[in-house]
């Protein structure tokens, strides 16, 4: 074997060697990516609001585990509903997630009610469908009042006590 050859089948196996060991490295990457948690779950699986900083009738939007989240505090000239409204002192809170239950678009707050524009749905202030194709009412959170805190993402009595009756 000449020495042009040899050197040539060093190389090779230099070369074949280097791109399994980058392999190797990204595949090892990828596996770990699988076995963290999600990182929604660990950076966001908690959004706390404070009610007491909701204006009555102005609809309050926060993000939680990257969905938008209507809280919308009540007027006395809202209808109350007591299947759906989170009761915290003597105000009523409409808590939602802000995506239509038909194929996920974001309604928008109308004053009255909410309306999809995707396909026409709408939902009554309170979250329930009362128009379109929606097939059910927007639904509600995992939540836990702490106070006058609102804590999305766990799972507190009052939360468990409206699920049971939606
Ligand atoms: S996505 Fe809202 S009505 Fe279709």
């Amino acid at each position: 074997m000449s020495i042009e050859n040899k050197n040539r089948r060093d190389f090779i196996g230099l070369s074949f060697a280097g791109v399994a060991t980058i392999g190797g490295i990204f595949a090892l990457g990828a596996m770990k990516k699988t076995w963290d948690p999600l990182p929604s779950v660990k950076a966001a699986g908690f959004t706390t609001v404070d009610l007491s900083q909701v204006k009555d009738g102005e609809l309050h939007q926060v993000e939680w585990r990257k969905k938008p989240i209507f809280i919308l505090k009540k007027s006395a000239n809202m209808k109350p509903d007591d299947s759906r409204d989170v009761v915290v002192g003597n105000s009523r809170y409409t808590v939602c997630i802000g995506l239509c239950t038909h194929l996920g678009c974001i309604p928008s707050y109308k004053g009255e009610h909410f309306a999809c524009a995707c396909h026409g749905g709408m939902f009554d202030l309170s979250g329930n469908a009362i128009f379109g194709p929606p097939p059910r009412g927007l639904d509600i959170p995992p939540f836990k009042i702490d106070g006058t805190k609102l804590v999305l993402g766990e799972v507190g009595p009052e939360y468990q006590k409206l699920v049971g009756k939606a």
